[in-house]
Formats: structure tokens, sequence, C-alpha cells
């Protein structure tokens, strides 16, 4: 499974990759705003710091403006993915940008038909929305499921990217679900990476091991 970062801010990114773990980063108009004014330079820092795909989102509304800001962000470097929100005016868009060789993220998923038709058109991610669908009093995780059971059912290569992930469950039943890959906020990765039984059982072995008196091992 791959594990994405869902942040644009560059120190998280920095010290996240040091783990290893990252094998990407998605952002969106959101997460930018809170970078600062600059965002050309922190998109192009953020693709420098990450070896794997940066998803980067168009701003534009109108169809033709959509196409060519996505050239315009696929050119920044050779990891980005141009990430367009599900939108019918959109999806000769879509096609058009997959014909001329650009991945892209097909996001704001809340379905399995939007899921169905961005997977016709070859797109290379699709991101569901757990998240905002729990927000709505409905189990985000089915849409995981589904989405998978229909990319199956067919062969579509598209990736099913789990999105809007805001607690460890979220995490736990994407992996099993099979979600090829997660997007994890900073704030939710560090909760991942401490369990209480591990801390309670260094913490005995320790303990154990000092009653004997001995430093080294071996
Ligand atoms: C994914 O690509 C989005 O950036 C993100 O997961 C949205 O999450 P949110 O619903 O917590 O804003």
């Amino acid at each position: 499974m791959k594990l994405f970062l869902d942040t644009a801010n560059r120190e998280l990114i920095k010290e996240w990759v040091k783990t290893g773990l990252i094998d990407g980063i998605t952002t969106n108009p959101s997460l930018l705003s809170k970078e600062g004014p600059n965002t050309k330079a922190v998109l192009l820092d953020i693709c420098n710091m990450v070896p794997g795909d940066v998803s980067i989102e168009v701003v534009k509304k109108e169809p033709e403006a959509v196409y060519k800001q996505a050239h315009q962000i696929a050119s920044l470097a050779s990891n980005v993915v141009v990430k367009i929100p599900f939108k019918k005016e959109y999806l000769p868009v879509i096609k058009r940008l997959v014909s001329d060789g650009i991945s892209i993220n097909a996001t704001l998923i809340f379905s399995v038909i939007q899921a169905l038709l961005v997977a016709k058109l070859g797109v290379k991610y699709i991101s569901p929305f757990i998240g905002r669908w729990d927000d709505i009093d409905i189990d985000g995780l089915t849409l995981i499921e589904e989405i998978r059971q229909m990319l199956d059912n067919y062969g579509y290569e598209s990736e099913l990217l789990a999105a809007s992930i805001r607690h460890m469950i979220h995490l736990h039943h994407s992996a099993l679900l099979g979600a090829d890959v997660a997007t994890i906020p900073p704030n939710i990765f560090d909760k991942l990476m401490e369990h209480p039984l591990t801390v309670q059982g260094i913490e005995k072995f320790d303990s154990d091991w000092k009653k004997l008196g001995k430093e080294d091992l071996i």
C-alpha cells in the first residue's frame, strides 16, 4: 500500500520524508492556502522533496481554462499529478489530458458511478473522500469497498486512493478493503506511530533488564 502525506507544509514534509514511509503528497487549494502567496515556489519545493507523485489541484473553473492550467501544472515537474474535481463539464477535459499523457487524480469522488466514469477515462488515481461521507452520517468506508469491487470487476487500472482520512480506523479498513493508496494528514500519521501496549511493553522489558544490573547484552 502506498502512503501519501496530505499536506502542503514543507517543514512537515521534510520531517516525514525522513521516515522512508512517504510515497507521495496530496495537496488541495485549502491546504495550499495555508502556505502563503508564493504557491509556485512552494509546489516546486515539494516536488523536489518527494520522490513520488505530488497531486496539485487546478483552481480554474471554465473547462478550457482547466485544460490549460492542467498543462501548466504538469510542466512544473515530472512527478506532478494534476488533481481535477469530478464535474460533468470536466470529463472531456480529463479525456484530452489523459491522451496528452498527463497523469490525473480525480478528486471529490462520492459515488461508485463517479469512480466508474473517471476509471473509463483512464485517470491514474481515484480519490473518494471517506471522512466527508462520515460527516454527513454515511459510512465512508463502504465507498472504498464498492469502488474496489467495481475496479476489479472490469480490470480498470486506476489506483484507488483513500482520501479525507480522519482517524486510524479509516486507514485500518482502507488497507483491509484493498485501497491502493491512503493519503494521511500529518497529525493522524503521528498517532499511527504509537501503541500504548508497545510503550508499556518496552518499559517492562527495560525495568526487568535493569534488575540484572548488567549493561551489555553480549
Ligand atoms: C485528498 O486528496 C484531500 O486533500 C484530503 O484528503 C481532503 O481531506 P479533508 O476532507 O479532511 O479536507
